[in-house]
C-alpha cells in the first residue's frame, strides 16, 4: 500500500475521455515546442485558472510554498524586529520564512479538535510589534478565519493563510486561500494539487498587494533590469505550470473523492473501535492532505502497521518553537520560558499519526487500514 499513490493518478481519465498521463505528456510537449521555459504562457493560464477556482481577483504562481510565504511576508513589509503570530504545529517553512526576514515568530497554541491556531488565544498574543498573523490550515481543513479575521481587523493586521495542505477545501462555501488578506499554497508533489517538482502560489483580492507579490517574485523588477524592491528568484517554471494545468482538470473530482474517502475511513476506524479520528469544524470541508488520528505508544503502532505493509508518518513530531534552527528566535504566547507555552500542540505532537490517504484509496484498503490500526493499537497498548 502506498501512503500517497501518484502512479494510479496518472491512469485516470479526464471528462473528455483522455487519459491524465496523455494530457500531461501533451502539456509538456507544448512547452518543449514553444521553448519559453521561464514565464511562458502556461504560467499566466495557470494563474487565471487558479484565481477563478479559489474565487479571488489575483493569483501569482511562484517557485514553492515556502517562497509563497516568504514573498507574502515581504510584500506586507515584514522586517527585522517585527512579530508575526503563527502556530507551533506546522511544517518548518511557516516559521522559517518569518525568521529569515529577521522577524520573530510568536506561537499561539492550537485548537484541540482541528489542530489549527486557537483564535481564543490570539488577542492576548498581539503586541505593538505584531505585523501579521499566519494561521495554517493543517491537514486539509481551514483554520477559523471568521474569528481570526475579526480579531485581525480590530487590530488592523493582515492575515496570511498557509493553505499548503488545504487547497480545494472550503469554509462556509468559500475556498481555502481566498479566506484572508493573502492565501498561499504549495504544489509539492504530495500536496492535494501536486506538480512533479516544486511550485506554489499566492492569492489575494488586493491589486496593489498582488503587484508587489509579482514584483518581489521576480527580483523586485518593475521593468527590464530596473529593480524597485528587493526580491527573490521565486518564479514557477513553465514546465511545472504546464503539469499542474493538466492535473487541475481532474482536481475537482479528486477533491470530492478526498472528502468522501476521509468520511468513509473515519466510519471504518470508528467501527473498529478507534475514536481519535479527524473532526471537521462546522462550515468546513477538508481535502485530507493528511488523514491524522491520535494514538498512545505511537512508535509501536507504527512498527505494527509497517509489518502489515501500511506506511504511516508523523506530522509533526517536533513543535516549531522547539526546532533547533529556530531556538531562541520566537516565543510561545504566555510562555513561562521554562516550558513550552503550547500544551495542546505539545500533547498532539506526541500522539498524532497520519495514515495512507489519497483520492484513489479504495474501500478494501480502507477496511484493511482500519482493521490493522485497531489490531496495532490493541497490541501496542496491551
Ligand atoms: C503547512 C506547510 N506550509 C508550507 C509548506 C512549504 O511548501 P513547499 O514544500 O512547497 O515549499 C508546506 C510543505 O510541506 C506545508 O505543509
Amino acid at each position: 500500500m502506498q501512503f500517497i499513490d501518484l502512479k494510479t493518478q496518472q491512469q485516470q481519465h479526464l471528462a473528455d475521455g483522455r487519459g491524465l498521463r496523455e494530457a500531461i505528456d501533451k502539456r509538456i510537449a507544448g512547452v518543449l515546442d514553444h521553448g519559453q521555459y521561464i514565464l511562458g504562457p502556461e504560467v499566466t493560464e495557470l494563474e487565471q485558472r487558479l484565481a477563478a477556482y479559489v474565487g479571488v481577483e489575483h493569483c501569482v504562481a511562484v517557485a514553492s510554498g515556502t517562497d509563497a510565504l516568504l514573498i507574502a511576508l515581504m510584500a506586507l513589509g515584514v522586517k527585522a524586529g517585527d512579530e508575526v503570530i503563527t502556530t507551533p504545529f506546522s511544517f518548518i517553512a511557516t516559521a522559517e520564512t518569518i525568521a529569515l526576514l529577521g522577524a520573530v515568530p510568536v506561537y499561539v497554541d492550537i485548537d484541540r479538535i482541528t489542530y489549527n491556531l486557537d483564535p481564543s488565544r490570539l488577542q492576548a498574543a498581539i503586541t505593538s510589534r505584531t505585523k501579521a498573523i499566519i494561521p495554517v490550515s493543517l491537514y486539509g481543513q481551514p483554520a477559523d478565519f471568521r474569528t481570526i479575521n475579526a480579531i485581525a481587523a480590530r487590530n488592523n493586521l493582515p492575515v496570511i493563510e498557509d493553505g499548503a495542505q488545504s487547497f480545494g477545501a472550503t469554509q462556509h462555501k468559500r475556498r481555502s486561500c481566498g479566506l484572508s488578506t493573502i492565501g498561499i499554497t504549495s504544489f509539492f508533489p504530495s500536496k492535494p494539487l501536486g506538480g512533479y517538482g516544486d511550485g506554489g502560489a499566492c492569492f489575494t483580492d488586493e491589486r496593489e498587494l498582488a503587484d508587489r507579490i509579482r514584483r518581489i517574485s521576480r527580483h523586485g523588477q518593475s521593468r527590464r533590469y530596473f529593480h524597485t524592491d528587493l526580491g527573490v528568484n521565486g518564479r514557477i517554471d513553465t514546465m511545472q505550470a504546464a503539469i499542474i494545468l493538466a492535473k487541475l482538470d481532474i482536481f475537482e473530482v479528486e477533491v470530492e473523492a478526498r472528502g468522501r474517502i476521509g468520511t468513509q475511513l473515519t466510519a471504518h476506524l470508528q467501527a473498529a473501535g478507534i475514536q481519535n479520528t479527524p473532526q471537521l469544524a462546522p462550515g468546513n470541508t477538508s481535502v485530507y492532505a493528511q488523514y491524522t488520528i491520535q494514538v498512545d505508544n505511537r512508535a509501536a503502532v507504527q512498527d505494527a502497521l509497517l509489518q502489515q505493509s501500511i506506511p504511516t508518518a508523523v506530522h509533526y513530531p517536533t513543535l516549531l518553537c522547539q526546532q533547533p534552527a529556530l531556538a531562541g528566535l520566537g516565543a510561545c504566547a504566555g510562555c513561562c520560558q521554562l516550558s513550552c507555552g503550547c500544551p495542546v500542540a505539545q500533547a498532539a505532537s506526541e500522539r498524532v499519526l497520519s495514515l495512507p490517504m489519497h483520492p484513489y484509496l479504495g474501500n478494501v484498503d480502507q477496511q484493511r487500514i482500519a482493521a490493522a490500526v485497531a489490531a496495532a493499537v490493541a497490541c501496542a497498548n496491551s
